[in-house]
């Protein structure tokens, strides 16, 4: 291989860990916690179908840009945004594109891993203190989580520690391996609870409560969550995706030895699918609980942590399959969280800094910044910025903000600003028509998407 054009940080070994590396990014407490809940408030079927609608026509077309810009820029998102502003002839202030990516990813890193430390939590707490647990002894185990700053802590620096313990050590004995493992895992235990669901009632209700379509429960308000929602769940918009794009391949060696192009395209579509299929598997995991328990679908961000460990605290086994429901809900942000980090240390390596010192360094920043979110559950719930605690201001700021900016300038980028012989070029679809389709989605359709979705997050729709 051509030294020169390798990228610094590394290689994926094949298109499958590309594609498993970017599923575990996608996959994660966006699937497993928000979608089942958002889907639960929204009302069911028409939500589902929206999302699914919305996956299609603005995050697959957005992912295939990011990927494409990622590996047409081989390097950390900061690196790439110049090179390619510089192939495209304008101005290397898009690099600022990559640092609002690279620093909302580590932002969003510092509470997800306060939320990834409570399912670290419930794996011990569920065959425990939750044996038999009665509605109100389930309520006080979440709220005493919360109420414990020191417990908190103690699993955000664990689960901070597990980060940094994979990205430390690069992509071939960091990332690489660890998505070997822990996709693999997670689809096994997946497909082992969804068999429990389907066995312990509530499974038909289940599935009329999420296939049965009834446009008249749509909101406009649901419409602006599912976008807002597929751009966290597929990882877009901050440059995490872009540069796991920088380690993909540009050929692999077919079984007959000759070399081919990896086709950005079909690989995207893989991830998209797998994520969906993820989000909706884990609805029937859950869900079934729910309804066989007579419980609320609906109830919001604690349909995780306080109504599911409530049912399984109630069956046979529950404890042990509720116990290997966090592990699975661990494993699936664990591999998120690498996702987040990444973009940061590979500027920082570019820089000249040793990864090990990087990731320590940035791991340590955020876990720092992360104390912040763990006392806001508790010592400083009622210290508020604009009326909203350091973990409401930090979601907030990222999700609501940064992320929908981020998505909208890398829509813009590869619509508008990249050539277009560069863009067809590192795409190398084989269909013409399917090309023009992604070009009229990034061009006009995602922009407007995420002008909506970036409206009514701040608040003026
Ligand atoms: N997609 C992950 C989830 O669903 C979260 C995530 C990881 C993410 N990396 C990201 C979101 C980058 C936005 C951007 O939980």
């Amino acid at each position: 291989m051509d030294n020169s054009s390798a990228p610094l940080n590394g290689t994926w070994a094949s298109r499958w860990v590309f594609i498993l590396a970017a599923t575990g990014s996608a996959v994660g407490l966006g699937n497993i916690w928000k979608f089942p809940y958002i889907a639960g408030e929204y009302g069911g079927g028409a939500f589902v179908l929206l999302y699914l609608l919305i996956i299609a026509l603005v995050g697959v077309p957005v992912m295939v840009a990011e990927v494409m810009m990622g590996r047409r820029g081989g390097m950390s998102p900061v690196n790439s945004m110049k090179k390619l502003a510089g192939q495209a002839e304008v101005t290397s202030r898009w690099k600022a594109l990559g640092y609002l990516g690279a620093t909302a990813g580590f932002l969003i890193l510092t509470f997800y891993s306060v939320i990834a430390g409570w399912a670290l939590y419930y794996i011990v707490a569920m065959p425990t203190v939750l044996v038999g647990a009665d509605t109100e002894q389930v309520a006080a185990v979440f709220d005493g989580l919360l109420a414990s700053p020191m417990t908190m802590l103690l699993c955000h620096s664990v689960f901070m520690l597990l980060t940094v313990v994979v990205v430390l050590q690069g992509i071939y004995r960091g990332l690489q391996r660890a998505v070997q493992v822990l996709m693999p895992a997670l689809f096994v235990m997946l497909l082992v609870l969804l068999g429990y669901a389907a066995t312990s009632g509530g499974f038909n209700e289940a599935l009329a409560f999420m296939f049965t379509v009834d446009f008249s429960k749509l909101s406009s308000e649901a419409v602006l969550v599912a976008m807002g929602h597929s751009f966290f769940t597929l990882s877009l918009g901050l440059g995490a995706i872009m540069a796991y794009g920088a380690y993909m391949p540009k050929e692999v060696s077919g079984k007959d030895g000759r070399r081919r192009p990896v086709s950005i395209g079909s690989t995207v579509l893989t991830i998209a699918f797998l994520d969906t299929l993820v989000a909706l598997v884990a609805g029937l995991c859950i869900f079934p609980v729910v309804f066989a328990n007579g419980l609320e679908p609906g109830a919001g961000p604690g349909l995780l942590f306080q109504t599911l460990p409530l049912a399984f605290a109630q069956m046979p086994a529950g404890i042990w399959f509720g116990g290997l429901f966090f592990v699975l809900v661990l494993f699936a942000a664990w591999s998120s969280s690498i996702s987040l980090l990444e973009p940061l240390v590979a500027w920082l390596v570019e820089a000249g800094w040793s990864r090990p010192r990087a990731a320590i360094v940035l791991g340590l920043a955020a876990w720092l910044i992360g104390i912040g979110s763990v006392l806001s559950f508790n010592l400083w719930s009622d210290k508020t910025l604009f009326g909203e605690t350091v973990f409401g201001t930090l979601d907030f700021l990222t999700t609501n903000i940064m992320l929908p900016l981020g998505g909208l300038l890398i829509a813009i980028f590869a619509g508008w600003v990249m050539k277009d012989s560069h863009a067809r070029k590192e795409l190398n679809m084989a269909s013409f028509k399917v090309y023009l389709g992604w070009r009229v989605a990034v061009r006009i359709i995602a922009p407007l998407a995420i002008l909506a979705v970036f409206a009514h997050g701040i608040g003026l729709i």
